[in-house]
């Protein structure tokens, strides 16, 4: 059959928000050119949303509109379910659902697929239909695409990304300004660019999401978001990001992974990075990926992580694979998680402890003789080698008489174990005057 001869592949959408509005224009504004790479139309016929009038105003007249999800999954005219509701409830027993009624599943849903992706994807494989979850990481980028595809010759070594742009947004507004992580939050959710609730993405949980999801598919393992070490934002001050950017660094939120000899790294924390990479450069609410293959050396992705229509250039690229592929025999088609099922790795991933990473250490200390000898004398008995220090006036920290000071230390590579044992021998110092601070330090060479 000529491809311009087959029907229109019919689209049902669950829940029509910010993204699911985003979808149905760019599919109206873009029908012609969408439909020339498809081979086909590509038709949103049902739309179920709790709002039936809301959806009713955005949709018009042609779209079945309903209440009630289970209606789209039993329709047998719907070729293709669009999950946009959210969280690992409702959204888990819809995506079964709809599997188990044969439909292909389209999803933006990161929190699911990170936590419920191994049954998911198990179910899709033994119905023979497709899971596309292109929207779920870095929004418009083609990072799944990229990691699936396009990296396919190669033995990825890591990835790197700044993939939440809510954290993104509010480092940068706190070194533009110099401005502390709870005024700049308050400034973010006054503006929309942050949750009411923003959890998930100030303590890197989003972000842990996502990078799960690449790694699964960076390195043929399952998804392990249960073994992600997250740390988020709360914590970091005004002063950090100063420090980091007298020596040279920002700070970034980076979701990592990393095969290494004894296993694969998987954690989200903040980062020092170079201020001469690019991805130092990604401000705002913008995200980037860094993969590193074997054969292609250091790519980098960049562009809008949320939105309604980035979000939904990534959701109708899928529909748009699922339209050309559906008629396909399953087995030809591209795995889930880019690795054949059956030959996926049992790498471990590494508990926290045995990553090898370098430091950036701040700690206020009496401005006295001895202090800097005793702090580094505990480093150097535990043979982690030092790569500079900074100090501060006492006058230029404290106001001018001030007997304490700041003590900046940037280390080289060593085992996290060991960092936490000189953590808590230099915490114990009657001269270290409150909790040290300790950020990773990636150098993303
Ligand atoms: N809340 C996410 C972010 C967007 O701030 O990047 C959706 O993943």
């Amino acid at each position: 059959m000529k491809p311009a001869t087959l029907k229109p592949i019919q689209v049902g959408l669950l829940g029509i928000g910010t993204v699911g509005s985003g979808v149905f224009n760019v599919l109206q504004r873009n029908h012609g050119e969408i439909m020339r790479r498809a081979g086909r139309g590509i038709e949103i016929s049902m739309v179920a949303d709790l709002d039936t009038a809301r959806a009713k105003t955005m949709v018009g007249q042609d779209v079945q509109v309903v209440a009630d999800a289970r209606a789209v999954i039993a329709n047998p005219d719907i070729d293709i379910v669009v999950e946009l509701i959210g969280g690992y409830g409702i959204a888990r027993q819809l995506v079964l659902e709809a599997i188990e009624a044969g439909k292909h599943v389209v999803t933006a849903n990161k929190a699911l697929l990170a936590v419920h992706g191994t049954e998911i994807f198990a179910a899709a494989s033994r119905k023979g239909v497709m899971v596309a979850f292109e929207a779920a990481v870095a929004g418009g980028i083609p990072i799944i695409k990229s990691l699936r595809e396009g990296l396919s010759a190669n033995r990825i070594e890591w990835i790197a990304g700044i993939i939440n742009g809510t954290t993104n947004f509010i480092l940068s507004e706190m070194r533009d300004k110099g401005l502390d992580f709870d005024v700049v939050l308050e400034e973010a959710q006054r503006l929309g660019y942050a949750e009411a609730d923003p959890t998930f993405d100030i303590e890197g949980v989003d972000a842990a999401h996502k990078v799960s999801l690449m790694s699964a598919m960076a390195f043929g393992v399952p998804v392990q978001f249960d073994k992600a070490y997250i740390e988020g934002i709360t914590q970091l001050g005004a002063q950090d990001i100063k420090y980091a950017e007298q020596l040279g660094y920002r700070i970034k939120l980076l979701g990592i992974t990393k095969k290494t000899a004894k296993g694969i790294e998987l954690r989200v924390h903040p980062s020092l990075v170079p201020a001469k990479r690019l991805i130092a450069n990604v401000e705002g609410a913008m995200n980037a990926v860094m993969v590193h293959g074997d054969a292609v050396g250091t790519t980098l992705y960049y562009g809008k992580g949320a939105g309604s229509e980035p979000t939904a250039s990534a959701v109708i690229a899928d529909l748009v694979d699922i339209a050309r592929l559906h008629t396909a025999d399953a087995a030809q088609r591209v795995p889930h998680l880019a690795f054949q099922p059956d030959s996926m790795s049992d790498t471990p991933v590494l508990p926290m402890g045995d990553v090898v990473t370098s430091y950036y250490l701040r700690l206020k200390v009496a401005d006295e003789a001895g202090v800097l000898a005793k702090v580094t004398g505990i480093l150097a008995a535990l043979d982690i080698s030092i790569d500079a220090v900074l100090q501060r006036e006492a006058d230029e920290v404290g106001g001018e008489g001030s007997t304490q000071t700041d003590l900046i230390i940037l280390t080289h590579d060593c085992v996290e174990a060991k960092m936490n044992e000189a953590l808590a021998q230099m915490q114990a110092l009657p001269t270290v005057l409150a909790p040290i601070t300790r950020i990773r330090k990636e150098e993303l060479a």
